[in-house]
C-alpha cells in the first residue's frame, strides 16, 4: 500500500522537475486516502469511471470539510466547478459561439492569426542567439490568441496578469496561506471590476468577438446574467492561457530531450497532430484535478470514499498508468493514430483534457495553438540547444510546467510560406477533436 505521504512529496516543489516516480508509487494504492480525509485517485480506469460519475460533483459546496486550496465560495461559481443543470445550460450559453453545431468555423478560422502571431514573435528573435521560450513565446502567444478570441484589449494584459498570478498562488492544495488567500480575494475583486467595466463596453458597441456574442446572445437558453458572464468571461481568459503557455514550453522541452522526434518535426508536416497528442499524456500542463466532491458514498477499487469528501484525481497519473498505456514512459509520437480520433478509448487515449461534462472546453484551439507552434520553433531555430536540464518550475503542482526555459540557438530562418499555410489549413489537416 502507498504510504499517504506520497502525494505530499508530489506537492513537495523539490518534486516538481519529475513527479512521474512517485505517480508510479503513488498508483500502488488507486484510491489512497490522505490524513485530511480526502482521496487521491492515480489510476487510468479509476479517474476515467470518476469523472463519468454523476455522483461526482465540481461544485466545491458540497465538500463535508474544504481543505487548503480549495476555492472559497464565489456568489456565482463559473461552469467549471457547477454541476448539471446549471453547469450545462452556460457551457451550452458559452459553446454556441466558439464550436459545432452553432459556430464550426471559429477555431479553424483563427489559423491565418495564430500563424502570424507565431511568425512574428519568432521574428523578434532575430539577432538573439538566446530566448526564454516561456516569456518570450509559450506566453504572449495564448494570450495574443485568448484576447482576441474573447475581445479583451491586448494591451491590458500586465493588469490582469497580476490577478491571474495571485488566483494560481492561492490555488495550490498544499499551503496557501492567509496572506496569499488575502491576495486573491483582492485580486478576484480587481478582476471582477476590470471585467464588468468591459463587459458593459461589449453591450454598447458588440465586435465579432465571444465577449460580445455572449453579451448579446438571445439563443434558445436565453442571457446569461451579468455575474454568469463575469465569471464565465474570468474563466475563458485565465484558462485560455495559463495551460496552453505549459503546453507548449513542456513540449519545446521534450523535444530538445528528444532531437530525433526535434529532427522529424523539421520535415513531417503530418507529425504535429500526433506530437501533440502524446505530449498531453506523457508532459501535460494539468495534473490534477483537485477539487471534486462525493455526493453519495462511493465504491471503487475496495475503498468506500465517504459521501462529502474531497477527491483529487491525479490525471498525469492516469495516463502514464501501466495497465493502460504500452511503455508509459517512453515519449512516442507515433502512439497516436489520428484516424482514430473520437472512437472508443484504447490504449493511446489520455487524460490530459479530463473527461466527461467537463471535458476541456477549449482543446480544438490549445491543439492547434500548440501544433503550430511547435512546429514553427523546431522550422525556424537554427541548431537550438537547452541551457539548463531540469529547467525552473513553477510553484503550481496542479497547473505544472516551466517558470523559464532559456534556449540558446545559433540563428533563426527565415518563415516559410508553405510551412505557413500549406499543410496545416484546416481543410487538408482537421484539427484532432476529442471525445
Ligand atoms: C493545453 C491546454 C489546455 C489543457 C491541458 C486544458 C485542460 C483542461 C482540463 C483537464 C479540464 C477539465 C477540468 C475538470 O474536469 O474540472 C479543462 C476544462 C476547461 N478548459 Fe481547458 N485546457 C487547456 C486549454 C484551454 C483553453 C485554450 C480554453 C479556452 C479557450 C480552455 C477552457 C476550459 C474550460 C472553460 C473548461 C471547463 C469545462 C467545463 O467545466 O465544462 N482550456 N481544461
Amino acid at each position: 500500500m502507498a504510504d499517504p505521504s506520497v502525494f505530499a512529496q508530489i506537492l513537495d516543489y523539490s518534486n516538481r522537475a519529475n513527479p512521474y516516480p512517485l505517480y508510479a508509487e503513488l498508483r500502488k494504492t488507486p484510491v489512497a486516502r490522505q490524513e485530511n480525509g480526502s482521496y487521491v485517485v492515480s489510476t487510468y480506469r479509476e479517474i476515467e469511471e470518476l469523472l463519468h460519475d454523476p455522483r461526482m460533483s465540481s461544485d466545491v459546496r458540497n465538500l463535508a470539510h474544504p481543505a487548503a486550496g480549495v476555492p472559497s465560495q464565489e456568489s456565482s461559481p463559473s461552469f467549471l466547478r457547477l454541476d448539471p443543470p446549471e453547469h450545462d445550460r452556460l457551457r451550452r450559453l458559452a459553446m454556441r459561439h466558439f464550436g459545432p453545431p452553432h459556430t464550426p468555423g471559429r477555431v479553424d478560422g483563427m489559423v491565418p492569426d495564430l500563424r502570424g502571431i507565431v511568425t512574428r514573435l519568432i521574428d523578434g528573435f532575430a539577432g538573439r542567439n538566446e530566448v526564454d521560450v516561456v516569456d518570450d513565446f509559450a506566453y504572449p502567444f495564448p494570450v495574443t490568441v485568448i484576447c482576441e478570441l474573447l475581445g479583451v484589449p491586448r494591451e491590458d494584459e500586465p493588469r490582469f496578469h497580476v490577478w491571474v498570478e495571485a488566483g494560481l498562488e492561492a490555488l495550490d492544495p498544499k499551503a496557501a496561506s492567509p496572506e496569499q488567500q488575502q491576495k486573491h480575494a483582492q485580486a478576484s475583486a480587481e478582476m471582477g471590476q476590470y471585467l464588468t467595466e468591459l463587459i458593459e463596453s461589449h453591450r454598447r458597441s458588440p465586435g465579432s468577438d465571444l465577449l460580445s456574442a455572449m453579451v448579446t446572445d438571445d439563443g434558445p437558453d436565453g442571457r446569461m446574467s451579468q455575474e454568469q458572464l463575469l465569471s464565465t468571461a474570468f474563466l475563458l481568459l485565465v484558462a485560455g492561457h495559463e495551460t496552453t503557455v505549459n503546453l507548449i514550453t513542456n513540449g519545446m522541452l521534450t523535444l530538445l530531450r528528444h532531437p530525433d522526434v526535434l529532427e522529424r518535426l523539421r520535415r513531417d508536416p503530418d507529425l504535429p497532430i500526433r506530437l501533440v497528442e502524446e505530449l498531453l499524456r506523457y508532459e501535460p500542463p494539468v495534473h490534477f484535478v483537485p477539487w471534486r466532491a462525493a455526493l453519495d458514498d462511493i465504491e471503487i477499487a475496495d475503498t468506500t470514499i465517504p459521501a462529502g469528501s474531497q477527491v483529487i484525481l491525479v490525471l498525469a497519473s492516469g495516463s502514464r498508468d501501466p495497465e493502460h498505456a504500452r511503455e508509459p514512459d517512453r515519449f512516442d509520437p507515433d502512439r497516436f493514430d489520428p484516424d482514430r480520433f473520437g472512437l472508443a478509448r484504447d490504449d493511446d487515449q489520455h487524460l490530459g483534457f479530463g473527461g466527461g461534462i467537463h471535458y476541456c472546453f477549449g482543446a480544438p484551439l490549445a491543439r492547434l495553438e500548440t501544433q503550430i507552434a511547435l512546429r514553427e520553433l523546431a522550422c525556424r531555430l537554427e541548431h537550438p540547444r537547452l541551457v539548463a536540464d531540469p529547467p525552473p518550475y513553477r510553484p503550481n503542482p496542479v497547473l505544472r510546467g516551466p517558470l523559464h526555459l532559456p534556449v540558446r540557438f545559433d540563428g533563426i530562418v527565415p518563415a516559410q510560406p508553405t510551412a505557413t499555410t500549406g499543410r496545416h489549413e484546416p481543410e487538408e489537416q482537421p484539427v484532432a477533436q476529442g471525445t
